[in-house]
């Protein structure tokens, strides 16, 4: 059996990171964003994907041609039109989703299955911006996404079991196990993670720690495999914040108001390893 073809919206960090997964695994993907040097970037940033994949003997890493080949890239929302399944990838912010959502609603057939990305928003509140609630759930996938092999899994609270047990099939063709997350802004994940990476600039700010060793009593102390503030770096500076603010507003203004040094850091476009200057040395 062929394996589905999957439209991925949003050609950024995760975007790219699963339109490559989705396309090592023998996945038609149709990858969309709103231009032309986005798309291209991406394309560039899959091939290196690829050649670090072989390098680190992912046994599915096929020849970066071959994946390439099986990732289409548009700017034009009409390739939505033939959608089997739609993964969306766009900016954390609530405008951007409802407007790409209600897009997508009016364009992919009505049987096609709606999987957000999202980082913190309930999907529940995502999937009322369509008229398919029963066919949107969340996949939390993680970056870098063909390393990491699970992911939460959140129905709304009218996702279909039919949807939540195709999605899961999907993802176990992927590699990934699912495990089923309640629908709660920020999920289990990024209510950890977002409180810790927002004291641990804190705690920089306050002079306590560096960023460095911060990270090391993570590592050393904790044996996680990364700390907070590279891992800050990773996903991005701004996606950090924007999804803060996810929380700040839906679980705690106080507990996940985003500390002043990060924002100012946004502000400046000191984004981490998307603008090549990051809390870490590895974020540049
Ligand atoms: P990003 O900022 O790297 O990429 C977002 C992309 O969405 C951009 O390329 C932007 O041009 C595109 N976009 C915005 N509006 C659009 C529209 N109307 N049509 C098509 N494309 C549009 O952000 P990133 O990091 O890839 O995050 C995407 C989503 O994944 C967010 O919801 C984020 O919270 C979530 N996420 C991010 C993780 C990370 O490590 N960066 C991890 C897990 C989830």
């Amino acid at each position: 059996m062929p394996a589905d073809r999957v439209h991925v919206i949003g050609a950024g960090v995760m975007g790219t990171g699963i339109a490559h997964d989705l396309a090592q695994n023998g996945h038609p993907v149709v990858l969309i964003d709103q231009n032309e040097a986005i798309l291209s970037a991406s394309r560039e940033r899959i091939h290196e994907l690829c050649r670090m994949e072989r390098f680190l003997a992912n046994p599915n890493a096929g020849d970066p041609e071959e994946t390439l080949g099986r990732i289409g890239t548009t700017t034009e929302a009409a390739a939505l039109g033939d959608a089997v399944w739609l993964i969306e990838a766009v900016t954390e912010d609530w405008g951007v989703k409802q407007d790409v959502y209600r897009e997508a609603d009016r364009r992919c057939p009505p049987e096609c299955i709606f999987i957000s990305n999202t980082s913190a928003m309930p999907i529940t509140q995502l999937a009322a911006f369509t008229g398919r609630p029963d066919r949107v759930v969340g996949v939390h996938f993680m970056n870098p996404v063909a390393r990491i092999h699970a992911v939460e899994v959140i129905p709304g609270e009218q996702t279909s079991a039919e949807t939540v047990t195709r999605t899961l099939a999907l993802l176990a063709g992927l590699g990934k196990a699912g495990i089923p997350i309640k629908d709660s802004p920020g999920f289990v994940s990024n209510r950890l993670l977002m409180g810790m990476i927002n004291e641990a600039v804190r705690l920089v700010e306050e002079g306590v720690a560096g960023p460095q060793t911060i990270d090391r009593v993570c590592r050393e102390c904790f044996g996680h495999k990364m700390g907070p503030l590279e891992t800050a770096d990773l996903i991005g500076l701004d996606t950090i914040a924007q999804t803060l603010a996810v929380l700040e507003t839906q679980v705690s203004a106080e507990r996940y108001k985003p500390c002043a040094p990060l924002s100012e850091r946004v502000a400046e476009g000191r984004l981490g390893r998307k603008s090549g200057e990051g809390f870490c040395p590895c974020g540049g």
